[in-house]
């Protein structure tokens, strides 16, 4: 039998894209009973970016690995692998075999993974096990929601957290290895505190086996959540999750140049970092232009602090995503991407 050899992974470039309608506070006030004050304080967020009626989900999606190909200089049809983290695509069957096609992928097998705000995390760790164990040498991700199309606008404890927009990753097979390590959680027991709930409408008589045409149709409801409860979960199941993290790869607090959370809410992000003595300046954050993108947020985050000059080679950085599932988890991956 063939020893098993596992390879590293590396992190080869990223991508992102938002749409260009942008919503602050001020306008939000207008159409619900709210304040750029109390959306600011409360949460960081000042604007954010919401899909035009002409785009979709793909057309972010796409921009987004269309920048990450660029710049990792790696053509479409070298691609083994496309994960498409996201709650909210255009199809239910799942979106990534239409972003396959658009950006010409076509070596490359796709498919979604539905786990909101943790997707892109989640998505990144199965990338991973795919490359280590030598099945897949490039693996695009891409994190995108569109939350704007399923929160009732007319709820202000909801519809001011959200934005849309996309972010993506490109991951190779590498002698050398980026991702130092990972740790993914759930609590279902918990799920009912954020969800999109699916309203059935369907009859099926059993005595006639046949299915009764129903009055309405079946529908998702719009997003619901209980958000002292989300919150609570955040601000304690995140940091223990970075200490797990830590504690496997044998490394000190301080070895942590960047903490990269979810984006949810400046408060969640802060009390994080405090509770695990990192100081504010080594948070990464751009809530206050775009919201909460769910599977988006990390990987906008990640795009733009490179692109900036934020993250240097050597860095490392605490990826932590959170949110409905419930779902936890975190990556802590060492930077170095070759210019
Ligand atoms: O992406 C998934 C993960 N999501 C999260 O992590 C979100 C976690 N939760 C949070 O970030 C916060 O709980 C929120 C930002 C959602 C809410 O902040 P909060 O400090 O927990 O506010 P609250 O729900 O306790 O509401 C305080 C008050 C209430 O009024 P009363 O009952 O004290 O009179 C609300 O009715 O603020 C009121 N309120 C608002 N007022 C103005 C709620 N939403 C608004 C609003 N504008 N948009």
């Amino acid at each position: 039998m063939k020893p098993l050899k596992t390879h590293g992974t590396h992190i080869l470039s990223t991508g992102s894209a938002v749409p260009s309608l942008c919503i602050n506070n001020d306008m939000l006030s207008n159409i619900i009973d709210t304040s750029d004050q109390w959306i600011s304080t409360r949460t960081g967020i000042k604007e954010r970016r919401i899909l035009a009626n002409h785009q979709s989900i793909i057309d972010l999606a796409t921009e987004a690995s269309f920048e990450a190909l660029n710049k990792g200089f790696l053509d479409a049809q070298e691609l083994d692998l496309i994960l498409f983290a996201t709650s909210t695509p255009n199809d239910l069957f799942g979106s990534a075999s239409q972003v396959q096609t658009i950006i010409g992928a076509y070596k490359a097998a796709a498919f979604d993974i539905t786990a909101a705000c943790s997707g892109f995390v989640i998505a990144l760790a199965i990338a991973h096990q795919f490359i280590q164990t030598g099945v897949y040498a490039n693996v695009l991700v891409i994190g995108a929601d569109t939350l704007s199309q399923w929160v009732d606008w007319s709820d202000r404890t909801t519809c001011i957290l959200f934005g849309d927009g996309a972010g993506a990753a490109i991951l190779q097979k590498s002698q050398d290895n980026d991702i130092l390590t990972f740790e993914l959680n759930t609590n279902g027991q918990e799920s009912h505190q954020l969800s999109i709930a699916y309203k059935s409408n369907q009859k099926l008589d059993t005595s006639k086996q046949v299915n009764v045409a129903p009055k309405n149709k079946s529908q998702y409801q719009y997003l619901t959540m209980n958000g002292k409860e989300v919150y609570k979960f955040a601000v304690s199941s995140v940091p223990a999750s970075i200490v797990k993290c830590l504690q496997k790869t044998e490394l000190e607090v301080e070895a942590i140049t960047w903490l990269l959370l979810h984006q949810a809410n400046q408060r969640i992000l802060e009390t994080v970092a405090h509770k695990l003595k990192i100081s504010n300046n080594r948070i990464l954050s751009n809530i206050q232009f775009y919201g909460n993108t769910s599977a988006a947020s990390i990987p906008i985050a990640l795009n733009e602090a490179f692109n900036t000059g934020h993250i240097c080679n050597g860095d490392i950085i605490a990826i932590s995503g959170f949110g409905a599932g419930l779902t936890w988890g975190t990556i802590l991956v060492k930077w170095n991407i070759i210019q």
